[in-house]
Formats: C-alpha cells, sequence, structure tokens
C-alpha cells in the first residue's frame, strides 16, 4: 500500500465533538483514490466514483494530528478498477479508516462505460 498524502488537521477539520469531521475524511479519500486510480490506467481521464463498500471508523483523528491516506489497487476490470484504502495517523500509525472496496468507472464523452486499457 502506497501513502503518498498527508494532511494536517486543523480546526476546519473537526465536528462539533472536537474531532475529525467524517465528512471531511472522506472527501480527502475519494480525492485521493480518484487521483491514485487515474495514475495507475493507461486510458483513464474521466473516472467516476461508482461504489464504496463498509467504512470502519475505526478510531479518531484530533485538531494538530498528521494523517496519511493510503491507496492499493485490489483488481482491474474493464472500465472499473477497484481499490484499497486506509487512513492512518502518520505518527502512532494507529487506524483511522480503512475501506475494503473503493470502485472507480471510466467514461467516455457520452457519460457511459469505456475500456480502460488495463483488463
Ligand atoms: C458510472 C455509471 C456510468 C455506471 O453505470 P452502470 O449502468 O452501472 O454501468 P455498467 O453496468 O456497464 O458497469 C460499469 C462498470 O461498473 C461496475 N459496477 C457497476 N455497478 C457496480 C457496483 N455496485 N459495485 C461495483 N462495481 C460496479 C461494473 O462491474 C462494470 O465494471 P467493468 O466494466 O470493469 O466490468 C453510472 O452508474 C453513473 O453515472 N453513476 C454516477 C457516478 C457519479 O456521479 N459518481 C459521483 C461523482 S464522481
Amino acid at each position: 500500500m502506497n501513502f503518498y498524502s498527508r494532511k494536517w488537521i486543523k480546526p476546519e477539520d473537526l465536528n462539533p465533538n472536537g474531532s475529525l469531521f467524517g465528512g471531511r475524511l472522506l472527501s480527502w479519500i475519494d480525492e485521493e483514490a480518484a487521483i491514485f486510480a487515474m495514475c495507475q490506467l493507461a486510458n483513464g481521464n474521466h473516472l467516476v466514483t461508482k461504489y464504496m463498500s463498509e467504512i470502519d471508523f475505526v478510531s479518531s483523528g484530533k485538531q494538530g494530528d498528521i494523517i496519511e491516506v493510503g491507496m492499493a489497487v485490489a483488481g482491474y476490470g474493464n472500465s472499473s478498477i477497484t481499490l484499497r484504502a486506509v487512513v492512518r495517523n502518520k505518527i502512532t500509525k494507529e487506524v483511522i479508516i480503512s475501506i475494503d472496496k473503493i470502485v472507480f468507472v471510466n467514461l467516455d464523452a457520452n457519460g457511459k462505460p469505456v475500456p480502460h486499457g488495463m483488463a
């Protein structure tokens, strides 16, 4: 698994309880996953998020923490690519969230699935 992306948790990233807001974290994961998926594909410039499996918030992040977002390819389809994701504390390595499957689909100019060239 590659941990390319890091984030520094700031006040605007918190929920009303003072810990990292889950929606913010999912947004970071979705963007990082899309970039990672595009980088794996020969012909995958028009990817959309199709599916995310069960999301397990294992522990919480807090203001000032540095977290890292890890991605790995779980599999290639014709038009789809499936990733695994883990977010963890950069220093302690404690897992914050894990997602077994994030599926992206490569689309043509008309919004129809099209082979991405890696099947
Ligand atoms: C992406 C979209 C065009 C796919 O349409 P569709 O009718 O499901 O297309 P298909 O049935 O031909 O499936 C396309 C691929 O997605 C995969 N797929 C479809 N539904 C899936 C699901 N629930 N879980 C996992 N993979 C799925 C199929 O296996 C296929 O993969 P393959 O070509 O590698 O074999 C359509 O669902 C869509 O536009 N969704 C909205 C996407 C979006 O707006 N995302 C948020 C913003 S990025």
